[in-house]
Parts: structure tokens; sequence; C-alpha cells
């Protein structure tokens, strides 16, 4: 089984993710998006760049992406291991929806178009939702992606895409306290692991 862990900046999954890696070691796989892989390094460092390409940062997330289905995720899902993802796909429909606009036409449309033949689709997805000024005050705005108006646009196309697929995403409350979300998240976790 493949859960993923998706939200705007600031929305604490990354907290919630250590904090079940700590609690889970058996039959786990923790991963994330960007990966720590030399693809995973440029694509950092074209975040951290103001004047990058967004076309080009597109394929240098999506190029990481193809290598951590190919080297982490597909491997441990044939191992039988629940695999746990902080980010995933989800993140560039949603991100790259946002910084494509006026780029390409439809711009998370065709995000998802480049991904639809090859990519390995989440089984459960927990959206930590929280609205996108306590995010950005929370991740410190310190990047492009960080700002509450940019946020504000990639939370609209995660709720797009929980429209589209809404049997897939468990909804966080991610303006609750961090062990209220901690525990909305085990409690979630335990639940579709038991009904797998
Ligand atoms: P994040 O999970 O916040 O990593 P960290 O806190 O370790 O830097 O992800 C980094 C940023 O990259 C975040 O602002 C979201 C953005 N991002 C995309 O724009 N597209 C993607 O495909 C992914 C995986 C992340």
């Amino acid at each position: 089984m493949l859960v993923t862990l998706e939200g705007i900046d600031g929305s604490g999954k990354t907290t919630v993710w250590e904090a079940l890696r700590a609690d889970r070691e058996e039959g786990y796989t923790f991963t994330h998006e960007p990966t720590d892989s030399w693809y995973g390094k440029a694509v950092r460092r074209s975040e951290a760049a103001d004047d990058a390409n967004p076309l080009a940062e597109l394929f240098l997330f999506t190029a990481d992406h193809a290598d951590h289905l190919s080297s982490v995720v597909e491997p441990a899902l044939d191992c039988g291991d629940v695999v746990v993802s902080d980010r995933y796909s989800d993140s560039r429909y949603a991100y790259q929806g946002v910084a494509l606009e006026g780029e390409v036409p439809r711009p998370m449309e065709y995000v998802r178009g480049i991904h639809q033949p090859w990519t390995r689709p989440p089984d459960v997805t927990l959206y930590f939702d929280v609205d996108p000024e306590t995010g950005a005050a929370r991740a410190g705005a310190t990047n492009k992606f960080e700002q509450a108006e940019f946020l504000r646009d990639v939370r609209t196309n995660y709720e797009q895409l929980i429209e589209y697929t809404p049997e897939r995403f468990v909804r966080i409350d991610a303006s609750q306290s961090p062990e209220a979300v901690l525990d909305d998240a085990e409690s979630v976790l335990d639940r579709v692991l038991s009904d797998a």
C-alpha cells in the first residue's frame, strides 16, 4: 500500500511523517519528495533560485519522481511494505499547476497528463489542510513557494484534486495543535491499514 502525505507548506505534515516513522519500523518504508538523490539535489537548487524557469523546474521535479518511483517506491511495494511518502505526485499537480500559470494552457491538467502514463497513484492520501496565511507564517516564507498568495492557489489546486478522486483522500485539520494533528494522522493510518 502506498500512503502519501500532502498539504501546503507549513501544514505540519513533515513533523507528522517524522513521528510516524519513529513509531513504525518493520514492514514500512518512509520516504519523501524531493528525494535525497542527485535529482532531488538539483530540484532543491532550482527551488532556491528565484529566476528558475518553471517548465525546467517541472521536469526536474518529475525526473526526481521517476527515479524515486523506480528505485525506492516500486521495490518497497514489491516487497510488501507499506510506503509512506512525505509529498508525491499531487505536490507537482498542485504546486507546478500554479507555477506554470501563463506558461502552458490548463497547467494542472498538463502536469497530470505527463505523469499519467507511467506514475503509480497513491492508494490513500492524508491531506493536511491549513489556511495559507497560517501555512506561510509557519513555513517562514523563506522561498518562492512559501508565500501566502502562492499557497492560496496551491490549496485551490489540492481542493480540485480532492474533487477528482474524493475516495483517495482523508482530510486532516492541520490548524489544530501538533499533538492533535498527529493523533488524527495515527488513527487514520491505523484505520486504512486495518481496512486493507
Ligand atoms: P518540502 O516538503 O516542504 O521539503 P522541505 O521542507 O524539506 O524543503 O518541499 C519543498 C518544496 O517544494 C515545497 O515548497 C513544495 C515544493 N514542491 C513542488 O513545488 N513540487 C513538487 O513536486 C514537490 C515534491 C515539492
